[in-house]
């Protein structure tokens, strides 16, 4: 009897890890189990509870592979099924993690009119500095009709809560995101330390969907925590995509980051730097060998200092090492990576691509 208890108590010891979350997608992610028949009206979902996994509030309808709007097929990131988001309507799930540990959480959106969107992301219990985050959804950047999203957070209780809300209020019901495919992936942040460039080669970063061949988007000015992109910023109007040798000349290791909308997608980490010494910049210019051709040029302000690094891209992969001089001015140096232009791929898809950079290094100069 003795020994039962025991075993007993070691399971419930255990069970807690066991039952974290191991990457990939969270339970009916890809939302292939969904309502009854008489649990919606047309393709409106009528019983909140009837998605396993799920709960809906608002105008939510269930999307079929195939189902027509008009002229346009409404696209299904994966499976069979996925969901549309009408104004102010909002989806929730919880999901078991492991508290302490980074996640990047990772879902399929698609616009379905031609307005601008936005979706309002949340994790919670989250702390600093709010649990909720604002993603434009505004340009599509991938040819299959929808993108892959990110977002990072840092797991402060063993369950947490993920809401997908739409917030516009548009005229039209049907006009709000379709999500699908939600996904997470845990990392251990490598300790927070200025003093050295962290993440410079972009290997630790969202997870990828897997079977999409396009990369994934992580969203501008989402506060720094919430970048899936450990150590880095992206400060600007648009997303920069974030790209896997899988799919793409990477110039190192399996990651590395295409700047995807010209001025206004950009990249930036904050240093610690001695004022009045001097560094080498050192990173990667390249293109992703994804029919992105053309001259191009990558903008880099650190320090007081502006760099053009230019590079003529044929598309078809390559790289060229770079390395920039400067002076650092005060304690803290900002690096930031930007396109000068706007390119689009040459395959008339009318997507947007980039510039890639990728193994950054700031490395102090030695004294003469
Ligand atoms: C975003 O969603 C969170 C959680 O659902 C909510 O607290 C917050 O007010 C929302 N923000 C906006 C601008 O709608
Ligand atoms: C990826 O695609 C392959 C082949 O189409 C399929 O067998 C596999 O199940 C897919 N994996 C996922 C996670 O969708
Ligand atoms: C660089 O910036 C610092 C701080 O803003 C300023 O004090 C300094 O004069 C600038 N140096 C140059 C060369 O522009
Ligand atoms: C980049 O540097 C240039 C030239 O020093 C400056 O005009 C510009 O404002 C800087 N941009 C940012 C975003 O810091």
């Amino acid at each position: 009897m003795k020994s039962v208890n025991v075993v007993l108590v070691l399971l419930c010891a255990i069970l807690p890890v066991a039952l974290s979350f191991i990457d990939g997608l969270v339970p009916n992610g890809d939302f292939e189990e969904g309502p009854k028949p008489w649990q919606m009206h047309g393709t409106e979902v009528v019983d909140p509870h009837s998605v396993p996994h799920w709960e809906l509030s608002g105008f939510v309808e269930y999307i079929k592979s195939g189902q027509k709007q008009g002229d346009m097929i409404l696209p299904v990131p994966k499976g069979h099924f996925a969901l549309r988001l009408g104004n102010e309507a909002s989806i929730k799930t919880k999901v078991q993690v492991a508290k302490g540990l980074f996640y990047s959480l990772s879902f399929g959106a698609a616009r379905t009119c031609a307005q601008q969107e936005q979706l309002n992301l949340s994790v919670s219990p989250n702390s600093e500095p709010k649990d909720w985050g604002m993603l434009p959804m505004q340009t599509m950047y991938s040819t299959e009709g929808w993108d892959s999203f990110s977002w990072g957070f840092l797991a402060e209780s063993n369950e947490v809560e993920v809401i997908f809300h739409h917030p516009q209020t548009q005229k039209d019901q049907a006009c709000g995101p379709i999500i699908d495919v939600v996904a997470l992936k845990s990392f251990t942040l490598p300790k927070k330390s200025r003093d050295i460039l962290q993440n410079g080669n972009f290997e630790e970063g969202p997870y990828v969907l897997p079977n999409t061949s396009w990369g994934i988007l992580i969203p501008p000015n989402v506060e720094d925590d919430h970048s899936a992109l450990v150590g880095w910023m992206v400060e600007s109007l648009k997303a920069v995509r974030y790209i896997d040798s899988d799919h793409f000349a990477v110039p190192e290791g399996k990651r590395a980051v295409e700047l995807v909308a010209g001025r206004e997608s950009a990249v930036a980490q904050v240093v610690k730097t001695v004022p009045g010494k001097d560094y080498d910049l050192e990173f990667y210019v390249g293109d992703a060998r994804n029919m992105c051709e053309g001259s191009m040029l990558v903008e880099v302000n650190a320090s007081n200092s502006t760099f053009y690094v230019p590079y003529e891209s044929k598309g078809k992969g390559g790289s060229k090492l770079a390395v920039l001089r400067l002076k650092a001015e005060t304690g803290r140096t900002r690096i930031r990576f930007l396109s000068s232009y706007y390119h689009m791929k040459s395959d008339f898809s009318g997507s947007l691509c980039g510039p890639v950079v990728d193994g950054v290094r700031l490395v102090r100069v030695p004294h003469a």
